[in-house]
């Protein structure tokens, strides 16, 4: 098995838990959806795929936890390296990258490291697709008009 699929695993368990139906379908649909976003920027800027869906996949388990959306970023990023130390299959180096990430995934109005722009994008991405896009704020509007020019994708959801 990937590790990938441990933490998958491990982050599942937890949404089994979650008794709140909206809660949880959020928690299974969103951290899967940025999970593969993750992936799929990872590829497309030469970083580390396998590192970037697996922090897709721990970004809002913080959240999930305690049904509180509350500092999940950075309650998050303590939570999402406590559970790979706990899987013990992953590098310090690479829990690290994982930490900032999920640490930084908020802060959509800052450029930061390249695994942590990946996260948000992801995120974002997800959030820009499922939500109505009065909804979305500034800086996600323009990071998916950023992202779907970066992918190539000109007709967007926004031009419609
Ligand atoms: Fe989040
Ligand atoms: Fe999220």
């Amino acid at each position: 098995m990937k590790r990938v699929e441990y933490v998958d695993r491990f982050v599942s368990d937890v949404f089994r838990t979650i008794d709140d139906e909206k809660w949880l379908f959020r928690a299974v649909s969103h951290s899967h959806a940025v999970s593969r976003f993750a992936y799929l920027l990872a590829l497309r800027r030469g970083e580390d795929a396998e590192i970037a869906a697996v922090s897709g996949l721990l970004h809002d388990l913080y959240a999930y936890e305690h049904l509180d959306y509350n500092d999940h970023a950075h309650l998050g990023a303590v939570r999402a390296a406590e559970v790979l130390t706990l899987l013990g299959m992953f590098t310090e180096a690479e829990i690290d990258v994982v930490r900032a990430a999920v640490w930084h995934h908020d802060d959509l109005d800052r450029t930061d490291g390249p695994m942590d722009e990946i996260l948000k994008d992801a995120d974002m991405l997800d959030n820009s697709l499922t939500r109505p896009v009065d909804t979305l704020k500034p800086h996600e509007q323009m990071r998916f008009r950023t992202v779907m020019s970066e992918l190539g994708i000109v007709q967007c959801i926004f031009n419609q």
